[in-house]
């Protein structure tokens, strides 16, 4: 016998049984962020390597470590996406989607690829649902992103987080710093953790988010970023928090967020949720106003973020706890003879006709049967049909969440109010 096929590790399936919440989570994303005027996007699992090695950063963990990279059949080296944001801008330079609209807002939502030790809530095939603003460098930008998240969590009933903030300056001010900071790394590189010290030469800012403990407590005389900044980067922070504190959006000033990935300017933030574990950061995202000229589009500012849909559906497991999913409203068709199967096959049909949602067993069974089935459906109804019913035509109706009985004309089912 054959040995049976199991998925790759960290690539996991949805399940007719999750995919309510996806889909919940989805919808709610696809309302809300049209409401503030984004548009969807659909770019290609499949890119050029050289896209996320110049776009992502040569230095990072991601690129360094983690892509799914190979050589496809014409010898070109190519990387299944390690995440939206390079995609969306080679797509936005190679249609000269800024000629047409200066100011873009779009979102995307779809699977991304990193080799990672998978663990709980990290994957090697995860979904990140994002959104990108182009052509803009007001601060206000920044603030309307930030707030579309909190409000996107509030409506999937979301409370328990927290959102980091931190001013990340422009690469002038920044190289100055990671200078200094490099140089005082280096008078005490073995108190670090294996992996910071090789940081403090390739990437000294990734030694500021180091989760170790003895790292972060050497860090305690380390220079500080916010030090290093201009009055143009300080305005532009202030304007962000100014505009959080006005939607109401609660923040933490947290000056070791550094992300990782190299793009980011000025804004950097992170939503992350104690409920997670290790892997705490749900969504992060900030400003962006190197890369579209460093993939070879005029200078265009932008902004965005990305939600890790994976760690949000723990979390929405969590909030869901002590809800009962509501039933969906609808009829399943529960038949005791022949000629009423046939009866209420054709109201099935009419139901759906209609707009309603209806579901029969795809032959008579037991009444028993048919029950348990209709009560594993979801629907909020039963309607039992047999020879007295199919006479009158007035139909023998069963609430599944109460046990209660009416009767009903047979034309009145197929216009239950939704
Ligand atoms: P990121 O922080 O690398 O940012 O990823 C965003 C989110 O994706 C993370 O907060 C996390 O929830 C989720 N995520 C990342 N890796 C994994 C994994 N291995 N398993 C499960 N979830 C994961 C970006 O990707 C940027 N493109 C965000 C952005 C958009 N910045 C500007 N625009």
């Amino acid at each position: 016998m054959s040995s049976r096929l199991q998925n790759i590790p960290g690539m996991n399936d949805a399940l007719p049984a999750d995919t309510a919440l996806w889909q919940k989570m989805e919808r709610a994303a696809q309302t809300l962020f049209s409401r503030y005027g984004f548009r969807e996007m659909r770019t290609p699992l499949l890119e050029d390597t050289a896209l996320f090695s110049r776009g992502i950063g040569e230095a990072t963990q991601v690129v360094q470590k983690e892509m799914y990279t190979f050589i496809d059949r014409g010898g070109d080296s190519v990387t299944l996406r390690p995440e939206g944001t390079a995609g969306i801008v080679r797509s936005y330079v190679q249609n000269g989607l800024k000629r047409e609209e200066p100011l873009l807002k779009i979102y995307y939502m779809g699977p991304m690829f990193r080799y990672e030790r998978p663990q709980k809530g990290r994957l090697r095939q995860f979904h990140q649902i994002g959104a990108e603003t182009f052509g803009t460098s007001s601060p206000i930008a920044d603030a309307e992103l930030i707030i579309m998240v909190a409000r996107f969590l509030t409506e999937l009933g979301i409370d328990n987080y927290e959102l980091k903030i931190n001013n990340l300056g422009i690469a002038a001010e920044r190289d100055v710093y990671t200078r200094e900071l490099q140089n005082k790394l280096r008078t005490q590189k073995e108190k670090f953790c294996t992996s910071c010290q090789e940081r403090i030469e390739r990437n000294p800012l990734r030694v500021l988010d180091c989760k170790s403990p003895v790292c972060q407590e050497n860090l305690h005389d380390a220079p500080a970023l916010g030090s290093f900044l201009g009055d143009e980067s300080r305005q532009h922070g202030a304007v962000v928090l100014e505009q959080l504190e006005k939607a109401g959006v609660k923040y933490t000033n947290d000056p070791r967020l550094v992300r990782g990935l190299d793009y980011y300017d000025l804004t950097a933030f992170e939503f992350t949720s104690s409920a997670l574990g290790s892997q705490s950061a749900f969504a992060g995202g900030g400003r962006y106003n190197r890369l579209v000229s460093e993939l070879g589009g005029e200078e265009t500012p932008a902004v965005g973020f990305a939600i890790g849909c994976e760690r949000l559906i723990i979390m929405l497991h969590e909030a869901n706890k002590t809800q009962t999913t509501p039933l969906n409203k609808g009829y399943f068709f529960v038949a005791l003879d022949d000629q009423s199967y046939d009866l209420a096959l054709t109201h099935v049909q009419k139901c759906r006709d209609s707009g309603i949602a209806a579901d029969i067993l795809p032959e008579l069974k037991s009444l028993k049967a048919q029950m348990k089935q209709a009560n594993r459906s979801g629907l909020s109804h039963a309607v039992v049909i047999g020879e007295e019913e199919r006479h009158s035509l007035v139909f023998t109706v069963k609430n599944l969440a109460t046990g209660e009985q009416e009767r009903m004309p047979a034309d009145k089912i197929c216009r239950l109010e939704r």
